[in-house]
């Protein structure tokens, strides 16, 4: 991660640091950051404070926008850590003015926000709520749009810096990449400032469409200028997998085909496809979740360490994982895709996908995924990588699991010894975050008996204050520039390598029911059946 852009102790004067804001009065913060009442308690050293900048929202009265990014957008200035005159400027085709969506703006706050509500933190953020009518190909106002961010470079001191953030369908990036590029909106040296842009995933629907759109955002950005979310990297159990493989000294000697059986990876949701039935139809589970989150997830459990933690670095080391992946040759034993049937769930019936409104009752889109996937490295050759994931399973979830080797000789009596388990290390994303280590314990008594137990560390048990939500975290850094959350353009070709292939494979098939509150197709069940393994129960 770069170093923090204002990194003062609390009480000393504000710094001068170049590149960053001195932290007298960010957005949220009366005058200065160590005086400042908000101030979230976790943050010891002086939090990082972008410069005055412009946030730019296209699509601003879209879901992601409504649930995730305002929110998102007020708990910044909650914990002080908007810089002074940041100016939120939202982009979408309402008949509105700036009260409007200042009026969205705040419900969104209040509905969705992770910290509570302060209406001066509010007050002062609103005062630099603008809104621009339009639509993508309305190039009157993109010209207006461009107009306001002069004019805040002279009102608001933004000095020209301004992040696009492309909460919008796919199909519009082309369009309002093109109006960036005709009126120089993107351009850093046209503003004098920073122009960053952050693309929403999809990043495409295959290697080709994916190379396509890197091109076109390469061709109206520079690369470091490209944020490509993926939100689960902002999430901080997984930034956790790093703090725990490369802080200690425990985990990475065993961290290897020698000591590693297998690794599981689970993302399961009880939830449906909500109202997004027409891109989900699209998509698929794969595309939707295993070619970014879960392939980062792998990425990050596999890689090998840094040389520094920098984003360039970290992203070297992810992409060399992500090339290595290797595909089972057996696909249909070892690439199960199903979607969920009726069922019941927490108590309440829940349809088939086929019967969720705005879905063809013919439909083959997969819900459920899981793959069995190898890495070819001298480091994980041979150890199977199992990922899974599926929409109306019993419970959210989202987990890693290591399975170490079973210990290869036991001197303890067959009959007091359960039949051991495999000693290992569980990383819960969500919810619950911590992490879990299993192994064998004599159980209280004279006799000799082992049975496997649990020890715990539970992240709201070790740390008093709650983490911040994803794109809180991941708004700010784009703000900062820094990119180390960001997958870069060649890890996103890279995982679409690995995803093409098993679509290739599954198309026209139909894919395996299973029944809405059970853990997926028990295809799924075989497959790790047939390596001697059965899957975690989370
Ligand atoms: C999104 C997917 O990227 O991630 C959704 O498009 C999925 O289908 C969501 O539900 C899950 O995110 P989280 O943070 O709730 O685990």
């Amino acid at each position: 991660m770069t170093e923090p852009a204002a990194t003062a102790l609390q009480g000393d004067p504000p710094p001068k640091t170049p590149g960053s804001t001195p932290a007298t009065s960010p957005v949220g913060a009366p005058v200065s950051v160590s005086g400042n009442p908000l101030r979230d308690p976790r943050d010891r050293r002086l939090p990082r404070v972008p410069e005055p900048c412009a946030l730019v929202v296209f699509g601003v009265t879209g879901d992601l926008a409504r649930k995730k990014l305002l929110p998102g957008i007020y708990d910044l200035a909650n914990r002080g850590l908007l810089p002074p005159d940041f100016v939120l400027l939202g982009f979408a085709r309402r008949d509105w003015g700036d009260g409007e969506f200042e009026d969205l703006a705040r419900k969104s706050a209040q509905e969705y926000a992770r910290t509570a509500w302060n209406e001066e933190v509010w007050k002062r953020l609103a005062g630099n709520i603008k809104f621009v009518p339009g639509s993508f190909d309305d190039n009157e106002a993109f010209d207006t749009l461009c107009e306001t961010l002069d004019e805040l470079r002279a009102s608001h001191g933004i000095k020209g810096n301004a992040a696009f953030y492309l909460s919008i369908p796919p199909s519009m990036f082309p369009v309002v990449l093109e109006q960036m590029e005709r009126t120089g909106m993107a351009s850093n040296k046209q503003s004098g400032g920073w122009r960053r842009v952050v693309v929403e995933k999809p990043f495409g629907h295959d290697l080709e469409s994916a190379l396509e759109l890197n091109r076109l955002v390469d061709k109206v950005f520079t690369p470091q200028d490209v944020f490509r979310i993926d939100h689960y990297l902002g999430k901080e159990t997984v930034q956790n997998i790093m703090a725990l493989r490369f802080a200690n000294q425990l985990f990475e000697p065993v961290w290897n085909s020698n000591y590693v059986d297998s690794v599981q990876f689970t993302m399961a949701e009880d939830g449906g496809i909500g109202g997004r039935a027409a891109f989900y139809d699209a998509t698929g589970a794969a595309r939707d979740v295993l070619q970014n989150h879960l392939l980062q997830l792998l990425a990050l459990t596999a890689m090998e360490e840094p040389v520094e933690f920098s984003p360039e670095a970290i992203r070297t080391e992810k992409i060399k994982v992500l090339r290595a992946i290797s595909l089972p040759d057996n696909l249909a034993e070892y690439a199960i895709r199903g979607q969920y049937d009726q069922g019941w769930l927490a108590g309440e019936r829940s349809v088939g996908y086929r019967a969720e409104k705005d879905i063809k009752p013919d439909s083959k889109t997969e819900t459920y995924v899981a793959v069995r996937l190898g890495i070819e490295t001298r480091r994980w050759a041979g150890v199977p990588f199992y990922i899974r994931t599926g929409k109306r399973l019993p419970r959210r979830v989202t987990e890693i699991g290591v399975l170490f080797k079973k210990a290869p000789h036991l001197p303890f009596s067959r009959t007091d010894t359960e039949e051991l388990g495999h000693n290992q290390l569980v990383i819960r994303v969500q919810p619950d975050e911590g992490v879990t280590l299993k192994f064998g314990s004599k159980v209280p008594g004279t006799a000799m008996e082992v049975r496997d137990v649990a020890m715990d560390f539970l992240y709201g048990e070790a740390f008093t204050e709650a983490s911040p939500e994803a794109y809180e975290r991941l708004i700010l850094d784009v703000l900062i520039g820094d990119a180390t959350l960001f997958p870069r353009n060649d890890e996103v070709e890279a995982s679409w390598r690995v995803i093409d292939p098993l679509e290739d494979f599954w198309a026209g098939q139909e894919p395996y029911l299973y029944r809405a509150g059970e853990w997926g197709p028990k295809e799924a069940d075989e497959m790790l059946a047939r390596d001697g393994r059965v899957w975690r129960r989370p």
